[in-house]
């Protein structure tokens, strides 16, 4: 009798899920698919690269903050220490914390959540190099592993969430909140949050950040109809898809969308598809919320934190606040 192993059944509903949710959402109005879908192994590097663009100055803020800060951070968390990182991509920020703990002379456990598995196994390797750090990677949705790595609390001792890379950006508002409240019903009184959130700035700044003259970010962004064609067998021509983002100052928010140029008819065999784009017709591929100060806190404090520290990286208007679970 011919068997699947456990990997490769896992694989087989990770794509029977795909193809549901890219035939649900390219027939919602509007047309839309999910970021979590942008990083498979190419979209990962694209976006390791995006992180080094001169015009995308988020990860180089936060880095520096963290740089700055990571003695404080740590102190306000107790023995033995357990950090989860939701989103860990290369894991070069959770290096930052770990080489304070290493300078207090500490140990933690830190489990990995990533939905990307080159970004897992990378962010893997590179923390269980280091003496003082074990490692567990989950490779799942934010929700799933954080389920996993709470469940895995060490002893007594306290968590230490860390949602960086303003990915609390990427939710929109009702959803971030419902999300916070998922981490604090996961918590216990005295845990911590730390929340890496980008600021509103100036729009010229914000779209280049999103849409840089090199095309990387293009790239990205189209990488997922690329994807679409290679994994559930789509015949999207990306010749003729362009990225655009857009500043909605309204709903504060940048929004990705990938625009069809010229109408055309695609085809997606593994989610049973056939769409007649029109021309100019969008897909809705991601946003990016922009906050102040005082919303992050706010937002938190809805969900049960209490903000003790906020930290601002003045040259790119990017945020890090440390939350206490009350
Ligand atoms: N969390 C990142 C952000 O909001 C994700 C991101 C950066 C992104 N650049 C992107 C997502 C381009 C889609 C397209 O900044």
């Amino acid at each position: 009798m011919f068997e699947l192993t456990p990997s490769a059944v896992a694989a087989s509903d990770r794509l029977r899920r795909f193809a549901d949710e890219v035939r649900r959402d390219l027939s919602a109005s509007p047309r839309q698919l999910q970021s979590k879908y942008l990083y498979d192994s190419l979209g990962s590097c694209l976006f390791e690269a995006i992180c080094r663009l001169p015009w995308y100055k988020i990860t180089r803020a936060e880095t520096a903050l963290l740089d700055r800060e990571a003695d404080a951070i740590v102190a306000a968390v107790g023995d033995p220490l357990t950090i989860i990182e939701l989103g860990c991509g290369s894991g070069a920020k959770l290096v930052r914390l770990a080489e304070a703990l290493q300078r207090a002379e500490r140990s933690a456990r830190v489990h990995l959540i990533d939905i990307s598995t080159e970004a897992l196994a990378l962010s893997e390797r590179t923390l269980g190099a280091l003496e003082h750090v074990s490692v567990v990677g989950h490779r799942a949705t934010y929700e799933t592993g954080l389920r996993q790595a709470a469940a895995a609390r060490r002893g007594g001792g306290p968590l230490l969430v860390l949602l960086l890379g303003s990915n609390i950006g990427n939710f929109d508002p009702p959803a971030a909140a419902g999300f916070l409240d998922q981490i604090r019903a996961a918590l216990r009184p005295g845990d911590a949050l730390l929340v890496g959130a980008d600021l509103v700035k100036p729009e010229a700044e914000l779209l280049v950040a999103y849409d840089d003259p090199l095309g990387v970010t293009a790239a990205f962004d189209k990488n997922l109809l690329a994807r679409i064609d290679r994994e559930l067998g789509g015949d999207f021509d990306l010749d003729r898809w362009d990225h655009r983002a857009v500043w909605n100052a309204e709903a504060s928010r940048i929004e990705m969308h990938l625009v069809a140029r010229g109408a055309q008819r695609v085809r997606i065999a593994l989610a049973g598809l056939a769409i007649d784009f029109e021309d100019g017709e969008t897909i809705w591929t991601e946003s990016s919320y922009k906050y102040d100060l005082g919303q992050i806190a706010r937002m938190g404090a809805a969900a049960g934190f209490e903000a003790e520290d906020q930290w601002v990286e003045p040259g790119a208007r990017f945020s890090l606040t440390r939350f206490r679970a009350s």
